[in-house]
């Protein structure tokens, strides 16, 4: 048994965890946050992806011994003050079906704009790589990221902020293009739930 403290959405943790306990257990069984979900268990899915000190991970792969002072957030997290300007452009792009997926994607993607606040559509495909979604596809995921993108993008940009990148689909108002994200051949497999 080792004991940690660390935090959890901002609320201060000490826990006593068993040597193989995972930061999913953790925040799901232990903690009551269902919002982090678990899906293949073995870090390939990344339905658990949650902020761990402003990285994204997947909470199956995260040994709780190993959290002793990190700052986790969790989904429950970044809706804490109202939904998070990602949360509603999910919403606002039909960028969910069955939603299961969707936590651990806006939690990629919160890392990634929290990083990068103008990311290109490469970029976007980069940060998402390791989150799969079964039945929405990707396309509306991309285009409601990048929405968000591009508002964070003007605002720290109306800051004086000079070091910003835009994305040039970006700045050209252009429609992103509609080309199928890249897979493998098992992951396509996946992806039609074969
Ligand atoms: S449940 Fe963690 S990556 Fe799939
Ligand atoms: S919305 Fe169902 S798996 Fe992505």
């Amino acid at each position: 048994m080792n004991r940690v403290t660390f935090s959890v959405n901002g609320v201060e943790r000490t826990l006593d965890v068993e040597p193989g306990e995972r930061l999913l257990d953790v925040l799901r069984v232990r903690l009551g946050l269902t919002g982090t979900k678990e899906g293949c268990g073995v870090g390939m899915c990344g339905a658990c992806t949650v902020l761990v000190d402003g990285r994204a991970e997947n909470a199956c792969l995260v040994p709780a011994a190993s959290l002793d002072g990190a700052r986790v957030v969790t989904i429950e997290g970044l809706s804490e003050g109202g939904l998070d300007p990602l949360q509603q452009a999910f919403l606002d792009h039909h960028a969910i079906q069955c939603g299961f997926c969707t936590p651990g994607l806006v939690m990629s993607a919160r890392a990634l704009l929290d990083e990068n606040p103008a990311p290109t559509e490469e970029e976007i495909r980069t940060a998402i790589q390791g989150n799969l979604c079964r039945c929405t596809g990707y396309e509306q995921v991309i285009a409601a990221i990048a929405s968000v993108a591009g508002v964070e993008a003007r605002a720290l940009a109306d800051e004086g902020d000079a070091t910003i990148r835009r994305s040039p689909a970006l700045q050209a108002g252009a429609p992103f293009a509609r080309k199928p994200p890249t897979a493998t051949p098992e992951l396509q497999l996946q992806l039609r739930g074969r």
